[in-house]
């Protein structure tokens, strides 16, 4: 079934900027550790160079946790059970998202995306895969508490947030998302959701700066999309890619660093890095078994299962909204 053609949810000026994303890097390039949010990465390049990551050697996120949907079909099928409306949040070009309905046989498929475009093309392409199954895309920033199309509403939920995506929020805004999720989504409601777990800092680091340097033209895509779309000047070869593993707060830390000082132009904006300086430009949070529970906790979810692959590197988890209660 495909989508409605809606209107778009970005608010672009006269000269057809988007404003959000001069903002934003106004804003980041303009503190003391300067910072731009990781959703930047995601132009068309930035989401090309995303998609050949997960197929590279060194980054096992995507293979890991394909490997457990593959190979827990038939305890989803257990758990879940049939006749649930499934909620993607941040769907994109949902590769994963067959073997999931594979498994559970479900009522409706609502998959959620920021990219209009994108979303009803694969949507498109889910629905040939699945005939008989409603598919019912919404064009929608999921951080806040979307309404999901009528057809849905009386149907149990199953939200579904593979990825790890949550990974690459701090925990205040993971929480306030994972809260957001259990407004959209309902009483009664279950999530399963993909957190990547802590491991060898070599093969961390490795994933995150992989040898034939893709990760490094995804994280110096931003700089570009600076200079394309916001008319920067920013030296780009005056930049390096940098993973580091920061162990205090469990999380993979890519920056942008400046190899000498450097000035530069940004919508009509002067800044400048001396050597070493960095932007700051995307966290990953590693979780432990206890982390990924007290996250969830904290967001309105109880961990029902939780899944890994054979070498407990990515872990799924089921959880299910949890019913507010008074007593401790
Ligand atoms: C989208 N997200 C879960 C990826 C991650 O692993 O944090 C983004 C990424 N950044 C560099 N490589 C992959």
């Amino acid at each position: 079934m495909a989508a409605e053609q809606g209107l778009s949810l970005v608010d672009l000026d006269r000269d057809g900027v988007d404003t959000a994303f001069r903002e934003d890097v106004l804003q980041g390039l303009s503190e003391p550790q300067k910072a731009i949010p990781a959703r930047w990465f995601y132009d068309d390049e930035g989401s090309e160079l995303f998609e050949e990551i997960t197929r590279l050697p060194e980054y096992y996120p995507t293979r890991a946790e394909t490997e457990i949907l593959t190979d827990r079909c038939d305890e989803f099928r257990t758990m879940i059970g049939g006749g649930r409306a499934v909620v993607e949040f941040g769907s994109g070009s949902s590769v994963k998202t067959p073997l999931l309905l594979n498994c559970i046989d479900p009522a409706a498929y609502v998959p959620l995306d920021i990219a209009g475009d994108f979303l009803r093309s694969s949507a498109d392409a889910l629905s040939a895969k699945f005939p008989g199954l409603p598919v019912y895309p919404v064009e929608a920033d999921f951080v806040r508490k979307v309404e999901l199309p009528i057809e849905v509403t009386a149907m149990p939920k199953l939200g579904f947030f593979p990825g790890s995506t949550i990974g690459n929020m701090v925990a205040r805004t993971a929480v306030d998302l994972l809260r957001t999720m259990r407004a959209t989504l309902g009483e009664g409601s279950q999530l399963l959701i993909g957190m990547d777990l802590v491991k060898d800092q070599a093969i961390l680091e490795a994933a995150y700066d992989d040898a034939a340097g893709v990760t490094a033209r995804f994280n110096l895509n931003l700089a570009h999309r600076i200079n394309r779309e916001l008319n920067g000047t920013i030296p780009i070869d005056a930049l390096r890619h940098v993973a580091r593993w920061n162990d205090a707060y469990s999380r993979i830390e890519m920056h942008l660093e400046a190899l000498r000082p450097i000035e530069f132009g940004v919508s009509g904006h002067r800044f400048s890095m001396g050597e070493g300086d960095t932007i700051h430009t995307e966290n990953s949070h590693k979780f432990s078994r206890r982390s990924g529970t007290t996250l969830l906790l904290a967001g309105g979810w109880t961990p029902r299962q939780r899944w890994t692959d054979r070498e407990e590197r990515f872990s799924l988890i089921l959880a299910d909204a949890t019913v507010p209660r008074s007593a401790p």
